[in-house]
């Protein structure tokens, strides 16, 4: 990519395209496109077509898509699976038709089977059983990386599938509808917190109730690492296989939620309601493709959690 290239940032207004489009300004990318939704719904075809023919982008981010938490994913299977083949076919068919150089399309770490061996290797695809409460969104993803493959066989297109673990960061989406666990915890636990310094003795304290048993054990990126990370897949990453992007690091929910607290400032109590589903049980990557082009990830989990909370506090808190 030349500084001047014209580059698509599809979804630049959520968690990853925006910190894409942070980090394409920070290494003095001038040529930057992105596609309001209201204007351009990338699910519709007409639009996807247009927009490339009128834009002429030579480098693709794709980072639209339908994203949410276990509550969203189970609730709303259609939306997840229509959503999110609907966009990616659409822009994987629009940058082979309009003849762009590189395209790189955001998976999640949900494609891999529920039970396989950790750290997962990229080459665990498809060699079990999806997690059932959010298999309609990987099937979505697994077909965008099918996709990725056979336009690369048929077309010559040169499209890279990079499937980044759990990540989160300014921009994240708060709401508890359908947040994924680490936003989720930030605004419960803040808002218990208020509650309790709302009690008319000061000294109340106030309890959380979280999803599961707390037992699950989960990895969690910074969204500005994972932009760094797609950079070096675009400028040095073309093989047709997926690539993960994570720390390689899990930690315990119980212990995130104790984490969360600790930073945000609740002492109250932390209760689990264990009607609600757990999901996988263990999920880290194996970060060792990643790592070998030479990026490995820059913010730890406690100061990436404090400067998430401060932009929370300053844009998203109610
Ligand atoms: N968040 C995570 O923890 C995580 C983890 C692993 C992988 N990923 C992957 O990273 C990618 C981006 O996720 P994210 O967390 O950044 O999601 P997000 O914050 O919800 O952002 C989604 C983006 O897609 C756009 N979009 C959705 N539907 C659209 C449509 N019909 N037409 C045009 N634009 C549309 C949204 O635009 P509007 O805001 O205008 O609707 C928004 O800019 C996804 O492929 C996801 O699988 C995310």
């Amino acid at each position: 990519m030349k500084s001047d290239s014209r580059i698509y940032v599809a979804g630049h207004t959520g968690l990853v395209g925006s910190a894409i489009i942070r980090m394409l300004q920070r290494h003095d990318y001038s040529g930057l496109i992105t596609s309001s939704s209201r204007e351009w719904d990338l699910r519709r075809q007409d639009d996807v077509e247009r927009f490339f023919h009128v834009n002429q982008p030579e480098y693709v981010f794709l980072a639209a898509a339908k994203v949410g938490g276990i509550g969203a994913n189970n609730t709303y299977p259609g939306q997840f699976i229509y959503d999110n083949l609907m966009i990616q076919s659409n822009v994987i068919h629009a940058a082979h038709k309009s003849g762009v150089k590189k395209l790189v399309f955001l998976g999640s770490s949900c494609i891999y089977p529920k039970l396989c061996e950790q750290p997962i290797r990229e080459e665990y695809l498809m060699t079990g059983s999806l997690e059932p409460t959010n298999d309609a969104y990987a099937v979505a993803k697994i077909a965008g990386i099918k996709m990725c493959q056979a336009y690369r066989t048929e077309y010559g297109l040169n499209a890279i599938s990079v499937m980044p673990t759990n990540l989160y960061g300014p921009n994240d989406n708060f709401d508890l509808e359908t947040s994924h666990v680490l936003p989720a915890l930030i605004r419960k636990l803040e808002a218990g917190k208020n509650h309790g310094m709302s009690e008319e003795d000061g000294a109340a304290e106030s309890s959380v109730t979280l999803w599961g048993d707390g037992s699950p054990r989960r990895e969690f990126l910074h969204v500005d690492d994972l932009a760094e990370a797609c950079l070096a897949c675009m400028r040095s990453y073309d093989d047709p296989d997926p690539i993960n992007v994570g720390t390689g690091e899990d930690i315990q929910i119980s212990e995130l939620a104790a984490l969360i607290a600790e930073v945000v400032g609740f002492s109250g109590e932390i209760k689990w309601d264990t009607s609600k589903p757990n999901g996988t049980p263990r999920k880290v990557l194996s970060v060792d493709k990643i790592k070998s082009l030479g990026w490995s990830p820059q913010i730890d989990l406690r100061s990436g959690i404090e400067s998430t909370y401060e932009w929370y506090k300053a844009n998203a808190c109610e």
